[in-house]
This record gives C-alpha cells, structure tokens and sequence, in this order.
C-alpha cells in the first residue's frame, strides 16, 4: 500500500515520488538549455504554488536568464460580492525577452488563459509554459504547454509547492486525495 498522510480532515495517498519529480525537472531543464541557448531566457514563476519547481528547475539550466514572480491575489469586494482575482508582478521586465512560464499546475486552464491575456500589454520576444502537472481541460490545450511534467487525472493533489488549504506545500512528494 502507498504511504497516506493527513492533511487536515482529508486522507493523501502518494503518488509521484520526489525522485521521479527530479528526473522529470532534469529532463525539462535539458531541453531548455538546448533550445534556449542564443535566447534572452526569462523565467516568470506564478505564485504561490510554482515556488518549488521553479527553485528546483532553474538550479538545472545552466543558462544565463532572469527570473521574476507574478501572483493572483483574491480579495473580497466591499460593494460586490463576488470575488475579484487580481494579478500582481507581471511589468516590462519581460519585454524583449524569451520568456517561459512556470505554473505548477493546470486545472480548468482558467488562471493561465488570464495570465496570458495579461501578456499581450507586454514585448515579450518569445512565450512558452512549463507546467508541472496537466489536468485535461477545454481551455489549455496539451499541445499548448511546452514542456509538461506529468499529465495526471482530474484528483485533488498535494505537495511539491501545492497545497491543501495552505498545508502540505512542504512536501517532498506529490500526494494525491483518496
Ligand atoms: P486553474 O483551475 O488551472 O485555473 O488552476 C488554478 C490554481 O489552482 C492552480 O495554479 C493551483 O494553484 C490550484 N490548483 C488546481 N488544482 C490543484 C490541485 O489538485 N491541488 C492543489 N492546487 C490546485
Ligand atoms: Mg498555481
């Protein structure tokens, strides 16, 4: 039987093990630093849950490139009750740049189609996306990521910077919900 922790009020089993986590990230790492050799390489990591694999991810390029951090921030309309999901870091620093996106996960694509639009107020020379984890959806496309580390079925997962109602971002492994 796997390993099961608790999180919580909810039961994980594990599921990608940290040393299949790293080998995935090596073998990303290589392709970039093959592709992106006469490039303008820039990282923009979306936060909070893209921490790990991008700390983890650009300790294996080996190419000179810049990196910085976008955020969405959710907060409460006072008039409206509704939630309002704002992005915060996203700045010129990107323009002229190769850039590739780390996302630890695509869901329903939704956030990342958001950030994208973003984009086009900026110069970047070049977008691509990394994702650690695709969860097929109608909105992005497999084809459109770039370098994906696991497609993985439409369960709730834990670990490796993802998080179950904050906890469990410390993770080494990647835990799936039973
Ligand atoms: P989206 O549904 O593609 O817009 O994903 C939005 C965000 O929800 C992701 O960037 C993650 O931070 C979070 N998320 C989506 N699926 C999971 C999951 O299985 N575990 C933990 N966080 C998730
Ligand atoms: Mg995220």
């Amino acid at each position: 039987m796997n390993k099961q922790i608790i999180i919580h009020d909810k039961a994980f089993e594990l599921f990608i093990p940290e040393a299949e986590i790293k080998k995935k990230i090596k073998e990303i790492a290589e392709k970039i630093n093959k592709e992106y050799k006469y490039k303008n390489l820039f990282f923009v990591v979306v936060l909070n849950g893209g921490f790990i694999f991008a700390s983890d991810l650009v300790r294996e390029v080996e190419l000179q490139c810049g990196i910085s951090f976008v955020r969405f921030t959710s907060y409460k309309g006072k008039v409206s009750s509704g939630n309002v999901s704002q992005l915060i870091g996203l700045t010129d620093v990107v323009n002229d740049k190769d850039v590739i996106i780390l996302e630890d996960i695509i869901d329903s694509g939704s956030t990342l189609k958001y950030l994208l639009n973003k984009f086009n107020d900026y110069k970047p020379l070049s977008l691509k996306i990394a994702a650690l984890l695709y969860k097929t959806n109608p909105i992005i496309p497999k084809e459109d990521i770039c370098y994906t580390g696991f497609e993985i079925p439409a369960d709730f997962v834990v670990g490796y910077g993802l998080d179950y109602m904050e906890s469990g971002r410390n993770l080494r492994d990647i835990y799936v919900m039973k």
